[in-house]
């Protein structure tokens, strides 16, 4: 499929910004050329759900129209990322035969093809759910042909019978209707839904990484998204309940100062692992009122923070161990979205982990980097590498569609595009 000069919208719905982004394919690279961004401050969303559908609406159309003024484009569809709590993930696994003989059994060997493929995945698919719950992605781990497994790609090789091994997110139709709404009453349409921590992980993981096994955390404000990799293959998602905001309103209670201030001091000062604290140190707090400034040890402050990042690190930590696969198997631990940031995160992680801890910034985008080089942007930058990839694979389905279906929307999708 030709990518060239078409606009990809995305819109990362955080707890603490919306991020809205419009690109073009990168003809030299194939990655995203970022021609326009909005940040907003997000009004009307708790924890991934909808709170307030006006207050989100609106906040949605500030960071749109921004992106749409700096790109000097106006769009009409976009892809939106999803997290909290009632997204949920499981590992399971399909067959099919490739090819019967006349009286039903299995056959002679044959060609594995793309559609024999599409066939097994959509046997992954065959889970029973409840009514408010829809598969948000399907992604392959591996593939048995036969007897042989472990395979990447089967595509072309002989075998009788195919088995695909998957991870499969689903999410609440409830909190995506309500998201839905919010699109809708600013007539922009979602092409899809895309996991916050699998679009961090696009822009922010190495294949090599992939490979040797991650474990990726997207602290955020208000959730804490992991991600677990293996043989380059998916293992587990989920989302620990809250983030770095409560680091915030800890400094805040426990100094007694209004949030903001204690959120400048949490990003100027703070630092999360105490060992390595300077032990002299001292910074001035600004009191309310005619009050003269106070003094804080350093160390004091840092005593503050470590147990929240700590308790969120053990979180993502118990998170991580529900994969399926032996923590021997995973190298190291890849820390982003803005709660990263804080000073000592490597080391805490290090610590709590026992591997080594790195801090993610996006990367394989071009445009406007200097403004979005930062592990707050990492989902919103992942979400259109990922629809760029899912596009070109031409395996992008709408949300809770059937095959033949989504076969129609796709081929309709192209047919505007090609118009367009
Ligand atoms: N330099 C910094 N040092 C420490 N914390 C920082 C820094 N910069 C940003 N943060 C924190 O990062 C958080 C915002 O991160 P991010 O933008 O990833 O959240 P979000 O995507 O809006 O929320 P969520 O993913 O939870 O819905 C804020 O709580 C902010 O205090
Ligand atoms: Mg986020």
């Amino acid at each position: 499929m030709r990518l060239r000069n078409q606009t990809l919208t995305g819109v990362d719905i955080g707890t603490h910004k919306t991020c809205a982004l419009i690109a073009e394919v990168n003809p030299e690279t194939g990655n995203p050329l970022i021609k326009g961004y909005g940040f907003v401050e997000t009004r009307g969303l708790k924890r991934g759900a909808v709170v307030n559908i006006e207050k989100l609406s609106q906040t949605i159309s500030q960071a749109v129209n921004a992106a749409e003024t700096m790109a000097g484009t106006s769009v009409s569809s976009c892809y939106v990322s999803i997290s909290g709590d009632h997204i949920r993930s499981m590992n399971t696994q399909g067959m099919i035969a490739i090819s019967r003989d006349t009286r039903g059994g299995i056959g002679e060997a044959r060609e594995i093809e793309q559609e024999d493929i599409d066939r097994v995945i959509e046997h992954t698919r065959a889970i029973p759910l409840p009514v408010d719950r829809q598969i948000l992605h399907v992604m392959p781990q591996e593939f048995t042909v036969d007897e042989q497994s472990g395979i990447k790609n089967p595509i072309n090789l002989l075998g009788r019978r195919l088995e695909a091994k998957v991870h499969i997110t689903t999410y609440s139709t409830t909190v995506a209707s309500n998201l839905t709404r919010c699109f809708k009453n600013i007539d922009l349409t979602i092409r899809n839904f895309i996991l916050q921590s699998l679009a961090s992980s696009v822009s922010v993981l190495t294949l090599a990484e992939k490979e040797a096994g991650s474990i990726l955390i997207d602290i955020g404000s208000g959730t804490t998204d992991v991600i677990v990799y293996a043989d380059d293959g998916i293992h587990h998602t989920g989302v620990v309940n809250f983030g770095d905001q409560l680091v915030t309103s800890d400094i805040a209670y426990l100094l007694r100062i209004p949030h903001e201030n204690a959120e400048n001091i949490k990003k100027n000062h703070g630092y999360c692992f105490t060992k390595n604290v300077d032990r002299e140190a001292i910074i001035k707090i600004e009191s309310i009122g005619n009050r003269p400034a106070r003094e804080l040890p350093l160390l004091k402050l840092a005593e503050y923070i470590e147990p929240r990042m700590e308790e969120i690190l053990r979180e993502a930590f118990m998170e991580a161990k529900k994969a399926d696969v032996p923590f021997t198997s995973i190298q190291s631990v890849v820390i982003t979205g803005g709660g990263a940031l804080i000073k000592g995160c490597e080391e805490l992680a290090e610590s709590i982990f026992h591997m080594p801890a790195r801090i993610g910034f996006p990367t394989n985008y071009s445009g406007c980097e200097e403004e979005l080089n930062h592990p707050g942007y990492a989902a919103a930058i992942g979400m259109l590498q990922f629809a760029l990839q899912e596009k070109l694979n031409n395996r992008i389905k709408p949300a809770g569609s059937e095959s033949w279906l989504s076969r129609i929307w796709d081929w309709l999708k192209n047919l505007t595009e090609s118009i367009m």
